[in-house]
């Protein structure tokens, strides 16, 4: 089976509705020159709430090949939950995916296995994908468990997911300690996790939803490794920190995956 690889940027809270466009036309123009194939590399972006409304109208006016989506949602469909946005709300915006449990949320915010899971189901059920989010911290990986750990989250996470709903699942294994640190994984560090998850959701799963779901590194990742990383065998691309910040980088990580 052959998967297509996604490079999706993760822009944390930065840019604003106005950057937000000025960057997807540049990525585009960029793209364009290098006569990019989306046909083997989706691209995607994922702003702040704010920004997603001005990426949905340029994407819509130009009819743009760029895929988007949030960061984060709320696990209720509607009602009295101040500040929260829903699943729906998301899906009526063009939003194809949702990052779940990135380590910032887990850590700065009560998101715990039963709220992520709540999550997943809320994507789903609005008809977009979510990009799940797994990866040891250094204080695990010192200690030898980080496959152990990494694929637990996994397990959290799916234990009560159907087949079809895993089979619609992405992973992103990003250790915490190469996350803004300039400190990324080795590839056989990257490929040993997702070997490991992919290998958890065939036994569990089967072999179709396995073979099926994209598993994407997080960490550090830039145009320097990125040949390297998206060489292994189930890597098959990346959510992108700090370099989705540079168009002319990401573009250039996007151009190396394909
Ligand atoms: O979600 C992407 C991420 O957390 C990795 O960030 O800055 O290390 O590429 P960065």
């Amino acid at each position: 089976m052959v998967r297509t690889p996604l490079v999706a940027g993760n822009w944390k809270m930065n840019f604003d509705h106005l950057e937000a466009t000025y960057f997807l036309q540049k990525l585009v123009w960029l793209l364009r020159d290098a006569k990019f194939d989306y046909g083997r590399c989706e691209v995607a972006l994922f702003p702040a709430f704010t920004a997603l409304r001005s990426i949905e109208v340029l994407v819509e006016a130009d009819n743009l090949h760029i895929r988007y989506g949030a960061q984060t949602v709320s696990v209720t469909s509607q009602g009295a939950f101040t500040g929260d946005v829903s699943a729906d709300m998301l899906a009526q915006l063009g939003c194809s995916y949702v990052i779940v449990g990135h380590s910032e949320r887990r850590k700065y915010h009560p998101e715990d296995d039963a709220n992520i899971v709540d999550q997943v189901r809320a994507v789903l059920a609005a008809g977009m994908q979510p990009i799940l989010c797994v990866g040891e911290s250094y204080e695990e990986r010192r200690q030898g468990i980080e496959l152990e750990f990494a694929v637990g989250q996994v397990k959290d996470v799916t234990r009560d997911l159907s087949q079809e709903d895993v089979s619609k699942l992405i992973v992103a294994y990003e250790p915490v300690w190469a996350i803004g640190t300039g400190m990324v994984a080795t590839p056989q560090v990257a490929q040993e996790a997702s070997k490991a998850i992919r290998s958890y959701v065939a036994d569990t799963f089967g072999t179709e939803a396995a073979q099926a779901m994209r598993i994407l590194y997080g960490g550090s990742v830039t145009s320097k490794n990125a040949k390297e990383l998206i060489g292994q065998q189930d890597v098959d691309g990346f959510l992108v920190g700090g370099a989705a910040l540079e168009v002319d980088e990401f573009s250039k990580i996007a151009r190396l995956t394909v």
